[in-house]
């Protein structure tokens, strides 16, 4: 007779291959392919070899109807604005980030609002009951409509599923399940791929939301469910410094919405509170008359948000100075620094550069780039810009200061912060654009202006 098909599985991407490999050729890993075995299904014999004769037939795009999506809120505004407007009925949401971060604790403050009006499932298949209830008494859940379940076997939570009949199916983790129709260990691709599959076909079929909970590594891709990315309707990424206690979550992919949203929490004693304006906590923290720092606008999604950006310049012991960046990409510093050296003769080359991107937000919008180079200007030549200063423009290799989008948005939310001058490209003020009494709306075409700004006397 013959034996169960052997496969080796690389546990970083889900290549398969016949025979073991040390690296995988496709995404490099070293010593990462895992035995698995494959139960294949007997093909049935006869009629077109086992295939189903009832299948789909193709459709006019003009005779199908536009579909409905219900939605139902979160009860938390920020997750709610990343998925694009509250959870869709019947979708599959896969959350994932470092373990520790707070996706469980998210998952379980969502449990109140959603048991309103649908019926809650949480399985957890990593803490107790007993842990589960402590946390959700601190957490202050209440509601009658949220059942517990601690399993971690599949088929068993499918037949839970089906007696039980959820509306929203919330799984504690994905790397947690596994099957006894599968030989592999839990957390291997094919126990984590076949788990999700199951649990996503039994929500599309029987109109239940799902929601996967996965851990990443330190690498920082997820492992193993990185082969569930793309089952689902949408992956959010839950983000933030262990020292630091924000955290952003943003979709990395979403069918039902836009992948710009990010939103931002803040976890404390009693769970992750909401910080429904980012920009207020940024303004806070800031440092008044210092040097190297400057404020910045960034859109984040719909939503613009006032920016810190620090530049501390100091000499360097070594020939070549030092780089780093944080919250910025790092390429993109190196060329604004190559600007600078360019266009207005500073000796970035002798010092040590290291940029900072106040309040943990990632900067990834060329609005940045004014911002930016007015903080390293700053930093190198120790001036402090006015703190009701704010500037926002993409920077080009000339020096030329560029247009950039959202402009009304922009300069709106800096008003409403208190910033009195604000600088912005040339091309970007128009007629529309007015400024109450008190605010300097100033356009400028170059970095030379930029500097004639940054040295005027505040008024
Ligand atoms: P958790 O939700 O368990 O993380 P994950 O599911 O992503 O692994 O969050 C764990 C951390 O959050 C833990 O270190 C303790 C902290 N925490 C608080 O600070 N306050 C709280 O109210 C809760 C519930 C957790
Ligand atoms: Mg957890």
């Amino acid at each position: 007779m013959k034996g169960p098909k052997i496969v080796y599985v690389c546990r970083e991407c889900g290549k398969e291959s016949p025979k073991w490999l040390g690296k995988c050729p496709d995404c490099g890993a070293w010593n990462s392919f895992d035995e698995e075995e494959i139960i294949e299904k007997p093909i049935k014999q006869g009629l077109n070899s086992g295939r189903s004769t009832n299948h789909e037939k193709a459709q006019k795009f003009s005779e199908l109807e536009l579909p409905t999506y219900m939605r139902t809120g979160t009860g938390m505004g920020e997750l709610d604005r990343v998925l694009g407007g509250g959870l869709v009925d019947r979708s599959v949401v896969l959350l994932s980030g470092e373990p520790g971060i707070g996706k469980s604790t998210l998952l379980l403050q969502i449990c109140s609002e959603l048991s309103r009006t649908r019926k809650v499932l949480y399985v957890s298949g990593e803490e107790s009951k007993g842990q589960l209830k402590m946390r959700a008494e601190r957490l202050g859940i209440i509601g009658d409509s949220i059942y517990l379940l601690t399993e971690t076997d599949v088929d068993a939570i499918l037949d839970e599923c089906s007696s039980l009949k959820p509306d929203v199916i919330i799984i504690d983790s994905i790397q947690t399940l596994s099957s006894m129709r599968f030989t592999s260990v839990p957390g291997s691709i094919t126990q984590v791929r076949e788990s999700a599959m199951a649990l996503i076909n039994y929500g599309k079929t029987n109109g239940s939301a799902v929601f996967l909970v996965g851990h990443v590594n330190k690498e920082g891709g997820i492992s193993g469910p990185k082969v569930v990315e793309h089952m689902v309707d949408a992956v959010l990424y839950f983000e933030g410094e262990r020292t630091n206690s924000y955290r952003i979550i943003r979709a990395i992919k979403n069918r039902f919405g836009s992948t710009n949203e990010i939103g931002v929490f803040e976890m404390g004693d009693k769970g992750l509170v909401e910080i429904p304006n980012p920009s207020e906590l940024v303004m806070a923290e800031r440092p008044k008359n210092t040097s190297g720092s400057c404020a910045g606008c960034v859109m984040q999604g719909s939503r613009p948000m006032i920016s810190e950006i620090q530049a501390l310049v100091a000499k360097s012991v070594y020939a070549t100075g030092k780089r780093t960046s944080d919250g910025f990409d790092y390429n993109r510093m190196c060329l604004l620094i190559a600007v600078l050296e360019k266009r207005m003769g500073l000796k970035f080359y002798e010092n040590d550069v290291y940029l900072n991107v106040a309040g943990g937000i990632r900067l990834d919008e060329p609005s940045a780039d004014l911002s930016i180079a007015m903080a390293l200007i700053s930093g190198i030549t120790d001036r402090v810009i006015p703190d009701n200063l704010i500037a926002f423009g993409e920077l080009g290799l000339s020096g030329e200061v560029r247009a950039v989008s959202h402009i009304e948005y922009r300069v709106k939310e800096a008003i409403r912060l208190g910033f009195t001058k604000i600088l912005l490209p040339e091309k970007n003020v128009t007629k529309s654009l007015k400024a109450p009494a008190g605010v300097q709306i100033c356009g400028v075409s170059n970095i030379y202006q930029v500097l004639a700004h940054m040295l005027a006397k505040p008024n």
